[in-house]
């Protein structure tokens, strides 16, 4: 039966990046290797232009009634002067809210062809590959009270409010031993125990669910220990698990450790396998319209979609290599270029890696 997939382009590089992914997806559904109907629908800065709401409820509806949702990328400059409430990024967090997509997996797995487009040391971060699982409806990005509030004195104070409950840190840490049992089985708990209530709550739930994973080897470490140790030695970390905000913060950081922040994809996933699909990078405003954006990060998050939205492991991999083929080849966006490669823009990426495909099955 045909999977519905909800595109939401956003703004900036977004329409760019989403553009050359849906080639990939065209492709594998052209074969046969893949059935699925794509609808289109408007989030962000795009969907406030348009409606001025940046998620619109069909956008909501539609987001819910899909088997998954692929997501170019939200915000930029034009819509900063809005209040919170209208901006771009308030469409984002309210499809994850909507859809109640609790656990992010943002893997950072550095290619070998790319070890020289890192700003590290290639030996630090060779065969580095790390999956953060981070937790996304909950947190300071979602706690009560919040908001600006003007004081008797005439001062005003802004606040946000950090919240877990027992049951929400459980959860998340279940998904990240289930991931681990399927690597390395060991799983790194982020926190800031010393000094926060809330993430005192959180080790000690982290610790009790790992019980009934006695394969598992759990350790913690403090968030600025943690950001310190990515890019100390980053090869020391298997599955690592955190919270929203600390998440938001250690995947960017982990990123960089890859060459790119243009490389990383993730899945988004509730309690019934629905997905939204979003590479990490932000609409990168200074380049949008260029043609210069790294299209990949989208496709991986196809990739990433097909294995645990669509049950399509095969496409996935096929996905993957196609990838690693494009990047063997010697082709390269602006953001990963290093000496002695062939710098290439969005479209002639998307078709090389529509070509590796088409190339891996003749
Ligand atoms: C991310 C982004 C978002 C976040 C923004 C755009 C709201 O930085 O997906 O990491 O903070 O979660
Ligand atoms: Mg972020």
């Amino acid at each position: 039966m045909s999977k519905n997939i909800l595109v939401v382009a956003g703004d900036g590089i977004g329409p760019e990046i989403v553009a050359e992914a849906i080639k990939v997806i065209d492709v594998l559904q052209a074969e046969g290797a893949i059935d699925v109907t794509l609808q289109h629908a408007l989030v962000g800065g795009a969907a406030y232009d348009a409606f001025g709401d940046p998620l619109p409820e069909a956008t909501l509806n539609a987001a819910k009634a899909a088997d998954a949702v692929l997501l170019g990328a939200v915000g930029g400059p034009k819509w900063e002067p809005l209040p919170i409430a209208k901006r771009p990024e308030k469409g984002l967090l309210g499809l994850r809210a909507g859809l109640g997509l609790f656990a992010n997996l943002r893997p950072a797995i550095l290619y070998p062809q790319l070890a020289d487009a890192s700003t590290l040391k290639p030996e630090i971060v060779a065969g580095l590959d790390l999956m953060i699982v981070r937790e996304l409806t909950g947190d300071i990005y979602f706690g009560q009270p919040r908001g600006i509030e003007t004081l008797p004195s005439g001062e005003r104070r802004g606040i946000n409010t950090m919240v877990y409950t027992e049951s929400e840190v459980e959860r998340i840490c279940r998904v990240a031993f289930e991931i681990a049992m399927k690597r390395d089985k060991r799983v790194c708990s982020v926190d800031k125990a010393n000094v926060l209530e809330c993430t005192e709550l959180w080790r000690e739930v982290a610790i009790k669910t790992a019980a009934d994973y006695p394969d598992i080897t759990l350790m913690h470490m403090y968030v600025d220990n943690a950001a310190m140790q990515l890019v100390r030695a980053p090869k020391q970390f298997d599955v690592m698990v955190t919270g929203n905000i600390f998440g938001d913060i250690l995947s960017d950081c982990a990123s960089m450790l890859t060459g790119s922040i243009g490389m990383l994809p993730s899945a988004s996933l509730n309690a019934s396998g629905q997905g939204m699909y979003e590479p990490i990078h932000g609409s990168a405003p200074d380049i949008a319209g260029r043609g210069i954006a790294n299209p990949l990060a989208t496709i991986l998050s196809v990739a990433m979609m097909l294995r645990h939205s669509l049950n399509a492991p095969d496409a996935a991999a096929r996905i993957e290599a196609a990838v690693v083929r494009v990047l063997d080849q010697g082709l390269r966006t602006a953001d990963i270029l290093s000496a002695g490669m062939r710098q290439v823009g969005t479209v002639e990426m998307g078709d090389a890696v529509v070509a590796a495909l088409n190339a891996g099955v003749n």
